[in-house]
């Protein structure tokens, strides 16, 4: 089975979680795409969806499903996206689609964060993956020296702005033991938008895509 083929089988039981009447968020990257291209089919059985991204947000529609603006939806029963990477415990990194910070407010929102992955998404330790953060563009120094005095490298993602309007940079070389201090240090900084860690508000399910079909974590 290749990598994509693991992430659509992930895709596929997520569907799993959709019930009559829901309104679901959906998240950004192509395991959520295999997951809005399979929506789609059991579409008359949801109510609504609120996207991540305006990508999403476009694949929704282009499949006819309805897309609500997160402010007229109220609490989402469920969120479903996927990560960069993940940790025993459902801490993830995310934002390699440079969508984290829509991503983390539509997941604080919902009741059920339902992440799907093939595999090789799954680490012991986080932070082989850089680590993305948003950043006010004109808090980029400012934050890349903070960055540097917390041990990581920061690298500008060349040539990409967010849905937001903002910059991301890429924190290489960070190994993330205690991911919900990280999460809370990165927070503090003024001019950091969102860290690309999603670990006060985990995953509640973690669905891999494996050579032999899907695994709920
Ligand atoms: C986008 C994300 C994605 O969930 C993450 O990058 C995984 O992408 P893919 O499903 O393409 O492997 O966080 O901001």
């Amino acid at each position: 089975m290749t990598q994509d083929e693991m992430k659509k089988a992930a895709a596929a039981a997520a569907l799993e979680y959709v019930e009559s009447g829901m309104v679901i968020g959906i998240g950004t990257g192509s395991t959520a795409n295999h997951f809005i291209d399979l929506l789609a089919e059991v579409k008359h059985k949801i109510d609504a969806t609120v996207a991540s991204s305006v990508v999403s947000a476009d694949r929704l529609e282009a499949h006819g499903i309805k897309v609500l603006d997160l402010n007229d939806a109220g609490t989402l029963s469920l969120y479903v996206d996927g990560a960069d990477e993940s940790n025993k415990a459902l801490h993830l990194i995310k934002g390699g689609g440079g969508a984290l910070t829509r991503e983390k407010i539509v997941a604080a929102a919902s009741e059920k964060f339902v992440c799907i992955a093939d595999e090789s998404k799954l680490v012991d330790t986080l932070g082989k993956f850089p680590l993305p953060v948003e950043v006010i563009p004109m808090a980029q120094a400012y934050i890349a020296r903070e960055i540097i005095k917390m041990g990581g490298k920061p690298v500008l993602r060349e040539g990409f702005t967010t849905d937001n309007g903002n910059i991301i940079i890429d924190v290489h070389d960070m190994e993330i033991i205690d991911a919900i201090k990280m999460e809370a240090d990165f927070n503090k900084l003024a001019g950091v938008v969102t860290v690309g860690l999603f670990a006060s508000r985990p995953a509640d399910v973690l669905i891999l895509g494996t050579p032999n079909g899907a695994v709920t974590v």
